[in-house]
């Protein structure tokens, strides 16, 4: 199977670049991140307490998402038990809640089969924090997403902006720096650098900047 990895810290640019990668190679782009999303946002919508690791883990096991592919090159659709969920997953509020969710290995183990499975029909990009280490170590590309902090926040801020979200930029970039502590101190998936990962730091320079240094090393090799 032809895979590539894509692992960084939040709002480093991997989602947007795993998806315009994908585009440019005509592979399909498996958006990890929206998969706790979905949990997380079923579980707000049920009422479930965030720490009820075995109704978590039921729920996980038991939805159904699937992703349609944008064609406009515009964010993806995520499709929860066939609604489109795509806006709702990404709000403030969910963000913050996804990270206990992801702390919860049983809900791991069944995110990761299910990713694991469609990472193995081939030909795809997958982005998210243990792609590379955990859910297919053997993927030929791996590559290990990096910002600074100050522009991870202003990325996110214009993103939630034009999204219509209001948001304080203090308590954004506290949210921001919580969710990566959480996720570097997980201990199952934590976000860490993969040792045959390529570190790729796109503080400076632009999304398209990124995806042709990535879609190129590929195209090379295919
Ligand atoms: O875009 P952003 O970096 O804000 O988040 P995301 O990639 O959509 O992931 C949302 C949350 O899911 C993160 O805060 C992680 O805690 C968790 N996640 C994870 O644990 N493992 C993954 N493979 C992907 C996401």
């Amino acid at each position: 199977a032809t895979i590539v990895a894509i692992d960084g810290p939040v709002a480093s640019g991997k989602s947007s670049l795993a998806r315009k990668v994908a585009k440019r190679l005509g592979f399909a782009h498996i958006d990890t991140g929206a998969m706790y999303r979905c949990v997380t946002f079923e579980a707000m919508r049920r009422q479930i307490p965030l720490t009820d690791a075995d109704t978590l883990t039921t729920l996980a096991h038991s939805l159904d998402i699937r992703y349609i592919d944008s064609h406009d090159g515009e964010q993806n659709r995520v499709l929860l038990n066939g609604e489109d969920v795509s806006e709702i997953i990404r709000t403030p509020e969910v963000s913050r809640n996804t990270s206990p969710v992801a702390d919860v290995p049983t809900v791991r183990h069944e995110l990761v089969r299910l990713q694991r499975q469609l990472a193995l029909r081939g030909r795809c990009v997958l982005d998210g924090r243990d792609i590379g280490t955990v859910v297919v170590p053997e993927a030929h590309w791996k590559f290990y997403v990096v910002a600074s902090l100050d522009e991870r926040v202003q990325r996110r801020l214009l993103q939630y902006q034009s999204e219509g979200h209001a948001v304080d930029v203090e308590k954004l970039r506290a949210d921001i720096i919580e969710r990566d502590r959480r996720d570097r101190a997980r201990t199952h998936g934590a976000l860490r650098l993969a040792p045959n990962a390529t570190i790729l730091d796109t503080t400076d320079i632009s999304l398209e900047e990124a995806v042709e240094m990535v879609a190129a090393l590929v195209e090379q090799a295919l």
